[in-house]
């Protein structure tokens, strides 16, 4: 939890990331405590598998992965194609608002194949791919979702939102 603390403190002093506490993800979930859980679960997943990865690049790479900086529930014609779209829009803020390593594009860039066609570079980025699935889908169907990650997330002072 330690290195994902860390992460999130990165991103949220050099950036924009608390914005997105004000935006809804999916059901009651707000995007920032959408990407703090995908950034949490795939760095459990990935040490659970015991396979080398880039720790700080796949939590930070995690962290912006949906960093578009609009509520995608607004109705504005442009949402219609948001999910194909708003992988390069988090790109752009992304990379306008920090210095990203390669691996930490890739993980943003390619987080929605297969519905963007290009398929991941790295394994951070398929890691992270797989893992932002997952938890779409518990937090579009559960009622009060990552119950013990959000008292960890406001035990320290960490606002999702
Ligand atoms: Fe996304
Ligand atoms: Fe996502």
């Amino acid at each position: 939890m330690r290195a994902v603390l860390n992460a999130i403190d990165y991103v949220s002093k050099e950036g924009k990331f608390k914005k997105t506490a004000g935006y809804i993800q999916h059901g009651v979930t707000s995007c920032m405590l959408h990407t703090i859980a995908v950034a949490y679960y795939s760095d459990r997943i990935a040490k659970k598998m015991h396979i080398r990865y880039r720790r700080r690049e796949l939590l930070i790479g995690a962290l912006l992965h949906d960093y578009f900086l609009y509520d995608w529930h607004d109705k504005a014609p442009e949402r219609k194609i948001h999910g194909f779209t708003h992988p390069r829009c988090a790109l752009i803020n992304a990379d306008r608002d920090f210095e990203l390593t390669k691996t930490e594009k890739n993980i943003i860039v390619r987080h929605m194949f297969p519905l963007t066609l290009i398929p991941p570079k790295v394994r951070e980025a398929w890691i992270v791919c797989a893992v932002d699935k997952i938890c779409s889908v518990y937090e579009v169907f559960s009622k009060n979702p990552y119950t013990r990650l959000r008292a960890e997330l406001a035990l320290n002072n960490v606002n999702v939102g």
